[in-house]
């Protein structure tokens, strides 16, 4: 079937979007930080599918990253198919609550490595075309969310990346999807947020793991653009996009400052 890159592909989303991919019988090659979570993953891939592993530790907020992972690559002739960015940061922590360098450090994995890694992937992309793009946004990318200001700008500007590289890469052949979810617990501390941001409704608009990583690949080699794993999560996206974006930032900020109260105000 082919190579798929999945950056973030340790754990999390990314991990289960190459479980979905290796079901499908694609070999895979992760990219992530930490070694022996990438090694972890890769003897979990290769104790469930029949495929091939790859993993490079490499640190996205680097300049050099992108340029390591081409390399590797072509050291390897890995025939690249699919182009995966699942590897994000995000938090309670965001504008006038995170330095500088941590504002920086966002912006540089959530936008700016999946535009550098469409970019230089792109020969091999279209050498082996017909080839995907999946980008993982977030449904935070449909309205501001005042006090996830930098967050919410970045999947907002990977969304619009990906729809415009969608008519850009059409001729082609190469498709290009942008996954956004809604809370997914990948982890107990964005289940807390999540429940203390929205309550029960967050609770309910959550999605496993392993769903998003599964619609996630059956819609992206559908050839779908925008991919919200389930129902509540689909509505309420489809709410935020038609409301006036001033209106749903003000919703927004009124629930994030009750969220805060209720977290400096214990029961
Ligand atoms: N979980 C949610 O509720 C949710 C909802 C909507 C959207 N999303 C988006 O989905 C994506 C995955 O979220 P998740 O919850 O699955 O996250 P996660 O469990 O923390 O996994 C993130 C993955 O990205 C890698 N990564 C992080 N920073 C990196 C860096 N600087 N260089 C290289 N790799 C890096 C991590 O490995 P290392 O740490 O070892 O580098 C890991 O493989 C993110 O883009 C997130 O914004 C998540």
């Amino acid at each position: 079937m082919g190579w798929a890159l999945i950056a973030g592909g340790s754990k999390g989303i990314g991990y289960y979007i190459a479980e979905a991919l290796a079901k499908r019988g694609y070999d895979i090659l992760l990219v992530a930080r930490n070694p022996e979570e990438l090694s972890a993953a890769k003897t979990s891939l290769q104790d469930k599918f029949r495929i091939q592993v790859e993993i490079l530790s490499c640190n996205l907020y680097q300049d050099e990253a992108v340029s390591e992972i081409v390399n590797f690559c072509n050291d390897k002739a890995l025939e690249i198919k699919i182009l995966c960015h699942a590897a994000g940061l995000g938090g309670a922590r965001d504008f006038l609550s995170l330095p500088l360098e941590g504002l920086r450090n966002m912006v540089r994995v959530n936008i700016e490595s999946a535009m550098a890694l469409s970019l230089s992937l792109l020969p091999t992309l279209e050498k082996n075309a017909p080839a995907y793009i999946l980008n993982v946004g977030s449904m935070a990318a449909f309205a501001p969310i005042p006090g996830k200001n930098i967050y919410s700008a970045t999947k907002a500007g990977l969304l619009f990346f990906s729809y415009s590289l969608r008519y850009q890469l059409a001729e082609k052949n190469i498709s290009v999807s942008c996954l956004c979810p809604g809370p997914v617990f990948t982890k107990p501390a964005i289940k807390d947020e999540t429940i203390k941001q929205m309550g029960w409704i967050g609770n309910k608009m959550s999605v496993t793991p392993q769903t998003v990583g599964e619609i996630a690949v059956r819609d992206m080699l559908k050839g779908k653009m925008i991919i919200i794993p389930g129902k509540l999560a689909s509505m309420i996206s489809f709410l935020l996009r038609i409301l006036p974006t001033g209106f749903a930032a003000r919703i927004l900020f009124k629930s994030g400052k009750q969220a805060k109260h209720e977290i400096l105000t214990p029961a």
